[in-house]
């Protein structure tokens, strides 16, 4: 009797324990439809501009491949994986997925099919989306040219290549509804925060992430680490040493350069060239909501700068280096200096800021030309300079600014990455 009841408890813990496992790992899928109704003029015109806010170009088109069509590595700590083909084409893209599908997709990371995508595809952030917004989206997608092409397999690593267990991670990061307006903000604030917490997903960027690859909450816009690049703490801009207005703010979010700061580069470039596809009311709401972030209370305060500090003799190969290469454009008598308002480099974030990596990285890889910022090209310099002229500079410039406060990791952090460009 005694032994019979307690196989009846296991047996039905098990039955339970694999009923919830099932319940959590397993959705429906979602039946195809043939290729929806061409949408109005204004509807692709505000889908277009929900594309743009939310970047999906950056991802799903590969350099040199067709818009959308997917295939673009992006290298996570579980391994790598390539973006899908979200053109409407119906066997290798997303033709055959009726509105209730896409959606799915954007709010709760699940293909058409029923299987999980993993959280590289920012749908923790898009959950917070709109109707409307989601629907426009997919008019759009919908109507842009349709591409065979299917991405290379996905490398992931054990345990992380069983999908279903992505489940268990949005058990973790995966709330919220669509975005309400606040009551007490302006209607241009909670427009800011729409686009920022929503679509534009930046704090995926620019929070420092926990070992499951989940934005760590607490710290949230205290800055992250992404592709080698810092992406600095958007708190505070207020407050920093160089204090951010909303005018510069604005210029650097949509392609320019700000005044006093300097110009978006890395990873940052396509976001603010996105930015600035849409129109520049957003732009502004943007730059108010993230002034008003403000610094979290744990966070130490800037130490003050002093100058004047003995440069090195590494210092001093940094600035005759620094004459020969950089300031043509970047002297203080430079022409494109005066013409562009570009900041004295020592005013810069990337020089600024407690890591090397952004200055080292803005080195080596310059700034791309891209028609829609054409005047801020700067050419790449890690075919031409060594660890050593990359590490002089670095410091030349680092004693122009907060000579109190000198880069002790410098060349650990240059031979890194390095050693990451070196990796096919
Ligand atoms: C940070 C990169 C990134 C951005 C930005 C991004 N995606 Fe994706 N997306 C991905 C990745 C990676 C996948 C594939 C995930 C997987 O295979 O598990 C994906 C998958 C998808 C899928 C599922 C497609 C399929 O065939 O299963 C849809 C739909 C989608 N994205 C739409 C969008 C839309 C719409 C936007 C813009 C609002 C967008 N994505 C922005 C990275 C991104
Ligand atoms: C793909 C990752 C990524 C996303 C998404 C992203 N950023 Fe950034 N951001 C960066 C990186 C990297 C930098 C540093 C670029 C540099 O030094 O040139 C940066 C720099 C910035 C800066 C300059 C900060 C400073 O102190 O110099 C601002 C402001 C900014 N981002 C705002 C935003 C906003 C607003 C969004 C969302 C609309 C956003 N970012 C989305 C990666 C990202
Ligand atoms: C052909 C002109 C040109 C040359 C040469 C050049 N740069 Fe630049 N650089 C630019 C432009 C344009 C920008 C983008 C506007 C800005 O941020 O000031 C830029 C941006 C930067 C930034 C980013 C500043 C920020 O916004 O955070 C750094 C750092 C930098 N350059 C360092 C250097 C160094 C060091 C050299 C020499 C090895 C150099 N540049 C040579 C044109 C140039």
């Amino acid at each position: 009797m005694k032994r019979k009841t307690i196989i009846g408890v296991v047996l039905a813990i098990g039955v339970v324990g694999l009923g919830f496992a099932f319940w959590m790992m397993w959705r429906p899928e979602i039946a195809t439809v043939s290729q929806p109704l061409k949408a109005d003029r204004e509807t692709l015109d505000r889908g277009r501009r929900v594309v743009e806010a939310g970047d999906c170009a950056v991802c799903h088109t590969r350099p040199g491949g067709a818009y959308m069509a997917g295939g673009l590595p992006l290298v996570t700590p579980f391994g790598t994986l390539f973006t899908t083909n979200i053109t409407p084409d119906p066997e290798s893209g997303i033709g055959k997925w009726s509105l209730d599908a896409f959606e799915r997709a954007m709010r709760e990371g699940i293909a058409r099919d029923g299987h999980f995508l993993y959280p590289a595809f920012p749908y923790v952030h898009y959950r917070k989306m709109s109707d409307a917004d989601i629907a426009d989206a997919y008019a759009y997608l919908m109507s842009v040219d349709p591409i065979t092409y299917t991405a290379p397999q996905n490398h992931m690593v054990f345990p992380m290549n069983f999908r279903p267990l992505v489940s268990f991670w949005n058990l973790l990061f995966l709330h919220g509804d669509p975005l309400e307006p606040l009551p007490n903000q302006s209607a241009q604030w909670n427009r800011g925060r729409y686009l920022v917490e929503g679509a534009g997903h930046c704090s995926s960027c620019h929070s420092p992430l926990n070992l499951i690859g989940g934005e760590k909450s607490s710290e949230r816009f205290n800055g992250g680490v992404v592709d080698g690049w810092t992406a600095p703490a958007l708190r505070g801009m207020t407050e920093a040493q160089h204090p951010w207005s909303e005018a510069q703010l604005v210029a650097y979010l949509t392609g320019e350069v700000a005044e006093g700061h300097g110009a978006a580069a890395g990873p940052m470039l396509p976001v603010s060239l996105s930015i600035a596809q849409l129109p520049t009311e957003d732009a502004h709401a943007i730059a108010q909501y993230i002034l008003d972030l403000k610094k979290t209370s744990s966070d130490a305060p800037s130490p003050p700068c002093t100058y004047g500090v003995k440069p090195s003799a590494r210092a001093l190969m940094g600035a005759s280096l620094f004459d020969g290469a950089c300031a043509s454009c970047h002297g203080g008598a430079a022409p494109m200096r005066v013409i562009e308002s570009r900041p004295a480099l020592a005013n810069t974030s990337a020089v600024m800021a407690d890591s090397p990596r952004n200055l080292i990285q803005t080195i080596l890889q310059g700034i791309p030309m891209s028609s829609a910022a054409s005047s801020h090209y700067m050419p790449a310099f890690a075919p031409s300079l060594d660890d050593t002229h990359v590490a002089a500079l670095a410091e030349y410039l680092r004693n122009q600014s907060c000579a109190n406060r000198p880069w002790t990791d410098l060349d650990k952090t240059i031979k890194s990455i390095r050693a990451q460009e070196q990796q096919p």
